[in-house]
């Protein structure tokens, strides 16, 4: 037997037990002629004490201990002398009469302590060293927490867990495909499944009624601190619902999931926002509300002062720094070169100190006298003490670079703490959006989504102002969550893939067996998706979505462990009829 106990399951009350454990060696101390040893597996850390002075063969095994060795060890529980608090075994330790080392190890190239002198490049390539760190491991537990409370949670409302294809037809709607070259049929090609909405319809239409998965999607994509190329949905469906049905169904999932895996609790319903509103007050779709600090638009009371940066800008807006007034020059020139950064696209950032002593002073004096000024701090609720900073130019850009700001002031100022949660609904959402570079509307959810009934009319006359049954799931400015009400409807449907460019035969050869299980009695039906990774990452208060999957891609697409992607032999290229073009 390898093992009585694991490492963190010894107390006080287990004294004089004789045990056997195994484990790791985290690290080895020499006290005259005692040796300890830090022994650990997934479950904790045990104390083993050691005197290898009347037994010649143990001494030996002890000298050669290194760390991360693989050690079975025998021994009594005895109390111990200096507990540490700070370990549920920390009142005890083993006196060992026999230690076997059951494998040795190279010394590993970081530490594995929960703070780790090693590179994130080192730690991927090394990942199964990673996953004994405790920050990883832990995060790993959480995942596992949530995945059995979702599964749960949906199984006493009636969902089927079901599983649908990985190899299925590509659809370039959305982000791009990754493609799989099918040998049996040369020149043809499956791709992976971006998310399984399509058969999670096509069950409704089967008359399942509610659906789940927690399953694996892949999308080819620009990564980011937030995005994988393949990462995990929890994804759902229901037929005979309506957008609220949805709300309360995913808002009791969440919160369930809250409460199991982390003991938080909410009071009430959580908050429901417009897309306009979130737009409008926040500057992006995924709203931060842990905090105030929302936008003012100042574009009418700024303009026709002859001051060419507003004059000249398609929107103006602040917000409202609190108690920031007493920034230097420095601090604000800072400031201004953080959101002219590319990735931001500011032009620049104008300031107003609306200072403790009542008096005002601005980087804007030579346009506005003191009473607009004033009036500008008012505008904007401005109190003594605070610090507006105004940005202009086109509303897209501006309005992204007074999000971002807010968001970086709201971590400089300490008001976004991971362990506080705010989530919210996003609805509303228009149903489509204009891309200027091929000048035609791309579904802003997904082609599958249907318009409010109310803004039906408009899709002839103007398609741009339809809004869509569609709403996301935000919690901390992380957008973990999407969904809609589906169009049933083969006709709808079909002026639906009009409007998006597609002619009546490239619709029917991509969604032709959609649409053709419309017209055999659809029923109503709709469903949302969470980020499961997002999720998690939230959860845990991890600061990339890489902390807590297992095996994760690095921010280049790469798995450094398995070495992947990699090319494939000549004779693997020939079987499959591929000629590679070399760049
Ligand atoms: P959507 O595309 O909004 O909706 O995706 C749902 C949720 O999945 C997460 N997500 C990602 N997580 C990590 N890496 C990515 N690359 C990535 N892309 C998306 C987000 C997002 O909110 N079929 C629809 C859902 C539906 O309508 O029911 C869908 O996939 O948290």
């Amino acid at each position: 037997m390898y093992r009585t106990h694991t490492c963190g399951e010894l107390r006080i009350s287990d004294v004089g037990k004789s045990v056997t454990l195994s484990g790791w060696v985290q690290r080895t101390r020499k006290l005259g002629g005692m040796t300890f040893v830090d022994l650990r597996d997934r479950y904790g850390i045990t104390q083993i004490v050691a005197d290898g002075s009347q037994n010649a063969f143990m001494q030996e095994q002890l000298n050669e201990l290194g760390r991360e060795y693989v050690i079975q060890i025998q021994g009594i529980v005895i109390e111990r002398e200096s507990k540490n608090k700070h370990n549920p075994t920390g009142e005890i330790e083993i006196t060992a009469h026999t230690i076997t080392i059951l494998n040795k190890a190279q010394l590993p190239p970081f530490t594995i302590e929960d703070d780790t002198d090693g590179g994130e490049e080192m730690r991927m390539k090394y990942r199964y060293l990673d996953i004994r760190r405790n920050p990883i491991r832990s995060n790993l537990e959480l995942r596992h927490r949530m995945a059995q409370a979702i599964r749960k949670y949906l199984d006493t409302q009636g969902f089927l867990e079901i599983e649908t294809p990985v190899l299925i037809g590509s659809t370039p709607e959305g982000a791009r495909d990754f493609v799989v070259p099918s040998r049996v049929w040369p020149g043809q090609f499956y791709a992976l499944p971006q998310s399984p909405q399509l058969f999670k319809q096509l069950l409704m239409v089967g008359g399942i009624d509610k659906y789940f998965q927690i399953v694996k999607c892949f999308r080819d994509e620009d990564l980011r601190a937030d995005r994988q190329p393949e990462f995990t949905q929890i994804d759902c469906e229901m037929s005979f619902v309506e957008q609220q049905d949805i709300i309360a169904m995913f808002e009791g999932l969440a919160k369930f999931i809250f409460t199991e895996a982390k003991g938080v609790t909410f009071e009430g319903d959580f908050p429901q926002m417009t897309y306009a509103d979130a737009m409008k007050y926040y500057g992006c779709d995924k709203p931060d509300i842990r905090f105030g600090m929302t936008i003012y638009e100042l574009t009418t009371l700024m303009k026709g002062k002859d001051f060419k940066v507003i004059d000249d800008a398609q929107y103006v807006g602040a917000i409202v720094a609190p108690n920031c007034a007493a920034y230097t020059r420095k601090e604000i020139d800072e400031l201004t070169e953080w959101v002219k950064r590319p990735q931001i696209g500011a032009k620049g950032l104008m300031y107003i100190k609306y200072n403790e002593d009542g008096t005002i002073k601005s980087s804007i004096d030579k346009f506005y006298s003191s009473q607009d000024l004033e009036q500008l701090c008012q505008e904007c609720e401005a109190h003594a003490g605070d610090l507006l900073l105004i940005i202009s130019g086109d509303q897209a850009t501006t309005l992204n670079a007074l999000c971002e700001l807010r968001l970086e002031l709201g971590n400089r100022l300490g008001f976004r703490p991971k362990d506080v949660f705010a989530p919210l609904w996003v609805v509303d959402f228009p149903l489509f959006e204009w891309d200027e570079e091929s000048q035609r509307l791309y579904a802003k959810h997904h082609p599958f989504t249907s318009p409010k009934p109310e803004d039906i009319p408009l899709l002839d006359t103007n398609p741009q102002a339809v809004r869509a049954n569609a709403y996301d799931f935000v919690v901390n400015g992380s957008e973990i969550g999407g969904g809609s009400i589906r169009i049933h409807n083969s006709e709808l449907q079909a002026k639906m893939f009009s409007l998006l460019g597609f002619t009546p035969e490239q619709a029917q050869a991509q969604f032709g067996f959609l649409m053709g299980a419309f017209t055999y009695g659809a029923p109503p039906h709709g469903g949302l998706a969470f980020g499961f990774d997002r999720f998690v990452t939230i959860l845990s208060g991890a600061d990339s979505i890489r902390d807590v999957i297992a095996f994760p891609k690095n921010n280049a697409a790469k798995d450094l462990m398995a070495e992947c992607p990699t090319e494939i032999s000549q004779a693997q290229l020939e079987e499959l009829c591929l000629q590679i073009r070399k760049k």
